[in-house]
């Protein structure tokens, strides 16, 4: 008997979360959730609609229009996970920008969005086999979760890395005006009143400063075989 278990990634931005959390559940043969990019489609959404920009953000038009937003993901071939898809359209580049990163923490404190969004999680999660990366996946979404991850690293790697990524999609940032974005939405992120980003009390910490991406998935690899296997042993 193999028991499929519910994995949460939680941690701050960039910490390389996704690309540990899409490994694993390739290896483990289960679904992967990038919640981030459900928080990104909703922004992307405010952003068409002219409910956020630089210098306005409505908030009650946005909480208005919520039930017209329509989430999917969809496994992609080429990506080899699953992309998302916002009224019919695929989004998944389109949410990765600077603007869009911008714009992110705002409307992740909304607590109508909230709502919104975690309970699709909780219905995606419901059969188990999942591993889901976000900010309160271990403490909202599934705090019966089996195995739940915390990841950190340094605000200057974080940005490193994230810089060189942008780079390598061609976006034109500096390194300063990224790392001034990790910080704003760290800020933001740990003091918004609804589900701020906090540890998990029975969540095991990953600080990957200094750890190479096989090291960090090896190290989480065996973290999910070790909560699978006490699982099954207990049935
Ligand atoms: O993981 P990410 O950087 O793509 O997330 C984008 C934003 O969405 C981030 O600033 C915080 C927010 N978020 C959240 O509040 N809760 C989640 N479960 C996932 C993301």
């Amino acid at each position: 008997m193999n028991n499929k278990i519910t994995i949460a990634v939680d941690g701050f931005s960039s910490t390389g979360k996704s690309t540990v959390a899409k490994q694993l559940a390739k290896e483990l043969g289960y679904v992967y959730v990038d919640t981030g990019a459900m928080y990104r489609a909703v922004a992307l959404f405010a952003m068409r609609n002219s409910l956020i920009t630089d210098s306005s953000f409505n908030k009650e038009g946005l909480i208005a229009q919520l039930p017209e937003i329509n989430l999917k993901f969809v496994f992609d071939d080429k990506l080899g996970f699953a992309a998302i898809f916002l009224n019919g359209e695929n989004v998944e580049a389109e949410i990765r920008t600077m603007e869009v990163s911008q714009y992110v923490s705002k409307v992740a404190a909304i607590s109508e969005v909230r709502e919104k969004l975690v309970s699709l999680q909780k219905m995606m999660g419901r059969e188990k086999g999942v591993v889901m990366d976000g900010r309160d996946i271990g403490t909202v979404v599934f705090p019966n979760a089996e195995l739940k991850i915390f990841m950190t690293a340094s605000a200057e790697k974080r940005a490193k890395r994230r810089y060189l990524e942008l780079q390598g999609n061609n976006q034109k940032v500096s390194y300063e005006e990224v790392l001034k974005n990790v910080e704003e939405r760290d800020h933001l992120d740990t003091t918004r009143k609804d589900s701020p980003l906090v540890k998990a009390e029975d969540a095991l910490e990953v600080d990957n400063s200094e750890m190479g991406i096989d090291e960090q998935f090896e190290k989480i690899y065996r973290l999910a075989q070790a909560a699978i296997d006490s699982v099954n042993s207990s049935k």
